[in-house]
């Protein structure tokens, strides 16, 4: 499959930038600029093209530890308002370093995101100094924690003399002399700055990165995307099998429906993937033990036009995006985020619709039991019967397992 991992790296931090702003407060697109930074300070030392787009990579994913260590901690939504505190348990580093082990990195560098909180003078998690924390992971904590303090985007001069002042007098100490005397040759250039803002970050990072194209097996995507899956069944305590469930249940009527490998390995992706606009909401929404308001509604109907945002521009994506981002769509017109009805549903549409309804009604909430396969097939026949489901799918859904 022809996959082109620029444009999906680039999705994949917009949609896991959604959860450093929830959880840690920090600004927009604070991983692009991470990557931007770490990238520019990459090049300045030389690194091979691979180890560039590695430490772009490594950059996008360095905190995607984080939501299962808060879930793991049982920190809710409401604790911890001092969101700094978020990112003060290790094991986020050590999760995130697991669940990368299957990324297909370029190279073969370790421990990346393991160390991105050590200090060069060994005050980190791991009390690992000097040039023992791996340079790719040195200039992540350097442009992770600039950026976590000085916000600099839209800095003004009066900040950039701040954060200048402030890394210079850290030489040697959080950070390594030649990082910081690198830093300072790169951000003495025209129009560096100006790079960061919100408005030229997305522009800034692509036009940096080195054009890599690679051919993937569709195995490998899956790979990469069940990363993903974690990340997003993990944001929400009460959701943390829905996503690989819906994938597993999917490549069970796959099987019944004879498809291709090629072809079913697209469905479990677009059912792994179909809720990753939930990374946009805030997890108090998601996290919400009672019913949701009307207006906490309309915010949580956005997710499936996030997925949309997120996995459409990806070239090889387009079957995947659809039927991910058509998942809350109904026969009728009453669906969203765009109101398809039944002629702009294809059946892999409806068949992802119908097995993620399934898989919920299936599921516990804090409001509800688990339903049992003959009620939940009785609410999905109502639903056929309204027309917002597709009738002949459902009948399906209900021989291949009700005997599971
Ligand atoms: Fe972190
Ligand atoms: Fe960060
Ligand atoms: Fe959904
Ligand atoms: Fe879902």
């Amino acid at each position: 499959m022809e996959f082109k991992f620029n444009d999906f790296l680039m999705s994949i931090s917009t949609a896991l930038d959604f959860i450093e702003i929830d959880i840690l407060s920090v600004e927009t697109n604070h991983l692009k600029r991470v990557a931007y930074v770490s990238l520019k300070l990459a090049q300045y030392f030389d690194l091979t093209i691979q180890e560039q787009i590695d430490t772009v990579s490594f950059s996008i994913l360095h905190d995607n530890g984080l939501t299962q260590t808060l879930l793991d901690n049982k920190i809710r939504s409401n604790d911890l308002k001092e969101f700094y505190l978020r990112e003060s348990f290790k094991e986020h580093c050590i999760i995130g370093e697991k669940n990368v082990s299957l990324f297909p990195f370029l190279t073969k560098h370790k421990n990346i995101i393991k160390y991105h909180h050590e200090t060069y003078d060994g005050k980190g998690f791991f009390k690992v100094k000097g040039n023992d924390i791996p340079l790719i992971a040195q200039f992540i904590a350097f442009a992770d924690y600039i950026d976590f303090v000085f916000k600099y985007k839209n800095v003004d001069d009066k900040k950039k003399e701040k954060l200048i002042s402030y890394i210079k007098e850290q030489k040697n100490k959080r950070f390594n002399v030649e990082i910081v005397d690198a830093f300072l040759e790169i951000s003495s250039k025209d129009g560096f700055w100006e790079q960061l803002n919100d408005d030229n970050i997305e522009h800034s990072l692509k036009s940096e990165i080195p054009v890599y194209e690679q051919n993937m097996n569709i195995d490998e995507v899956l790979k990469i995307m069940s990363v993903f899956s974690k990340i997003i069944d993990s944001k929400s305590q009460f959701t943390q099998e829905h996503s690989d469930g819906l994938a597993h249940k999917i490549h069970k009527m796959c099987e019944n429906y004879n498809y291709d490998h090629h072809e079913k390995m697209k469905l479990v992706i677009a059912g792994k993937l179909h809720d990753i606009g939930k990374l946009a909401i805030p997890i108090q929404i998601l996290d919400k033990p009672n019913k949701l308001d009307d207006e906490e509604i309309s915010i949580m109907k956005k997710h499936s036009y996030y997925t949309d945002r997120c996995l459409s521009n990806i070239d090889g994506f387009e079957d995947i995006a659809r039927w991910a981002s058509n998942h809350h769509e109904k026969l009728n017109g009453s669906g969203y985020p765009k109101g398809l009805k039944a002629d702009e549903l294809d059946f892999n549409s409806r068949l992802v619709a119908c097995l993620d309804i399934y898989q919920a009604l299936t599921e516990e909430r804090p409001y509800k039991k688990p339903f049992s396969h003959k009620e939940a097939i009785g609410i999905l026949e109502t639903m056929a019967l309204n027309n917002e489901i597709d009738s002949d799918i459902t009948t399906d859904i209900d021989e291949v397992f009700k005997c599971v």
